[in-house]
């Protein structure tokens, strides 16, 4: 499993406002993500085992592991396509197990590679893409 996972931000600036309604400490920063305890077992083997994390608008957050790490099956579980066993995750604030459409609205996708198909027509491939937010 994924070592630490913990990237939660523990250390909210404290105690910085202005008092003019205008602060900018990052505990003010709207969270684009955030993933809570999430477990997933696939019968008695756990591939995700209690992760959590939160990711601000506007921050690039990487996810990095062996292979094995459970990576993907976290990403499946955040962007609807399998079902979470335990915990909860949020994309730009929806739930995407009680608000799955929603959640899948907020989510865009670059390929690292392949980002075409070359059997299929230039809006065959533009649909591809299109049909995965919807
Ligand atoms: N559908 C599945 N059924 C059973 N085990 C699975 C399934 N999908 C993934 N796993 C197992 O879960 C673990 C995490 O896999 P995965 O999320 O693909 O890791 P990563 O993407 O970090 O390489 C691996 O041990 C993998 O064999
Ligand atoms: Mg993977």
């Amino acid at each position: 499993m994924i070592a630490d996972f913990n990237a939660r931000d523990g250390s909210q600036e404290s105690g910085a406002s202005s008092g003019n309604g205008n602060s900018t400490s990052a505990s003010a920063v709207p969270k684009a993500i955030e993933v809570e305890h999430i477990v997933k077992k696939y019968g008695d083997f756990t591939a995700v085992d209690d992760v959590s994390f939160d990711v601000k608008e506007g921050e690039i957050f990487g996810l990095l592991g062996p292979n094995g790490a459970g990576k993907s099956t976290l990403i499946r579980m955040m962007t609807t396509l399998i079902p979470i066993t335990a915990g909860t995750a949020r994309v730009a604030g929806h739930d995407v197990q009680k608000d799955p459409n929603a959640a899948r609205r907020a989510i865009g996708v670059i390929p690292q590679a392949l980002t075409s198909d070359i059997d299929l027509t230039v809006e065959e491939n533009l649909n591809i893409y299109a049909n995965w937010s919807s």
